[in-house]
């Protein structure tokens, strides 16, 4: 059986993996800057992680949600810990794009409207309800179009303003920091004017923090850089480092009821034992400081590197736009000095979404070899 095409790929085959170190099937060593989409978190195979994966799968990997899981309360106590958001609910699921479906379906079920507002650039998954709302007409089928789905200029409260007076719109959704788009940051301003225009017109404020969030920026969650309340938050790729979990925070103010939302998979008690992992690396290694700290640091020198001509991003999560096509120069970095970056949707950009276990001469090693590639035609 073949598999399903849809993927292009860097022609390696990776075997192992440490920390923010890789080897293919030969052996020779690469250095993951770009965390497998910024999936890994606290670093690969973390000894604690494996632990604590192992340690649940032998006394028990998987029952449904209909029995009480003790690891989900605990996993639910440390997240609002963590993310000094204590106040709101948990909803677990298995994907991004799954947290942001539950999400749209909760301000939807609690405002009795259809309509929603997205931005440009923005990327929220590719299921029916996070796709229409994803600017790609490219990976929006016919079936997922919706006329009552608005996709707006990012950054133009007048704009979604103008949507909003139509009060049909359930909600809002925006990306603590745009990923896949190229790293672009909604202003503070721009957050706060949300806020309070969804509150102006009863539309719940959505923050899709499945690539911000989980420490990367420097703050738990990019948008609290801007010191907002949203009423869902969606989130996803740190949390499990690289175990399948997604998950949704839900304000206060809605209702549970049973059979309200629903899975069949999410937060089972392997996913839950690795999302604890994950949380109690990141509290002993202090990795939210630190990727904010390695983060100014990086991206203060690649300002100075000739033909980097703009530099974007926050923490551990950093945009850089060459003079040149990007693509090149990515697949250099993994032919000759077996480096890991990532791509978006403009050619010209590279981003960074390392391990927040990324040490500083790791993250060196990455300047040398761009300013290197850089310095010839
Ligand atoms: C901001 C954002 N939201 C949602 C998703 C979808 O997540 P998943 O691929 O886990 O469904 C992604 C994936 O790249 C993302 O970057």
């Amino acid at each position: 059986m073949n598999l399903f095409d849809v993927y292009p790929l860097i022609p390696v085959t990776l075997t192992k993996a440490q920390g923010c170190k890789l080897w293919d099937e030969n052996g020779t060593e690469y250095l993951d800057l770009y965390g497998g989409h910024a999936v890994i978190s606290i670093g690969h195979t973390h000894p604690h992680y494996v632990k604590r994966i192992k340690d649940q799968l032998d006394l028990m990997g998987f029952y449904s949600n209909s029995i009480h899981i003790p690891i989900q309360r605990e996993f639910a106590t440390k997240l609002g810990e963590l993310s000094r958001l204590p106040d709101y609910q948990l909803f677990l699921v298995n994907s991004g794009a799954e947290a942001n479906e539950n999400a749209i379906k909760m301000a939807s079920f609690a405002t009795g409207k259809s309509g929603f507002i997205a931005f440009s650039g923005g990327f929220h998954g590719r299921t029916s309800g996070a796709v229409a709302l994803t600017d790609n007409s490219k990976i929006v089928a016919p079936c997922n179009a919706r006329e009552d789905f608005h996709i707006v200029p990012f950054g133009d409260l007048d704009a979604v303003e103008e949507v909003l007076k139509s009060n049909a719109i359930a909600g809002v959704i925006i990306e603590g920091i745009q990923g896949v788009g190229g790293i672009h940051m909604p202003s503070e301003d721009f957050l706060r004017g949300l806020s309070s225009l969804c509150k102006k017109y009863e539309a719940k404020l959505i923050l899709d923090e499945v690539q911000s969030g989980y420490g990367r920026t420097g703050k738990f969650f990019a948008f609290q850089w801007a010191g907002i309340q949203p009423d869902l938050i969606s989130m996803a790729k740190g949390m499990g480092n690289g175990f399948p979990i997604g998950g949704l925070l839900i304000s206060s103010e809605f209702q549970a009821s049973y059979g309200l939302l629903g899975t069949t998979f999410g937060g089972n008690h392997l996913a839950c034992a690795a999302g604890l992992a994950v949380l109690e690396v990141m509290e002993a290694e202090n990795l939210q400081a630190k990727a904010h700290e390695l983060g100014e640091k990086v991206m203060e020198q690649l300002k100075n590197i000739p033909g980097v001509v703009d530099v974007r991003g926050k923490g551990l999560m950093i945009g850089i736009d060459l003079d040149r096509d990007a693509g090149l120069v990515r697949s250099e970095l993994v032919k000759k000095y077996k480096q890991f970056t990532g791509s978006a949707s403009a050619k010209q950009t590279i981003r960074l979404l390392p391990p927040l276990s990324v040490e500083w001469n790791e993250l060196n090693s990455f300047l040398n070899a761009l300013r290197e590639i850089l310095a010839t035609d």
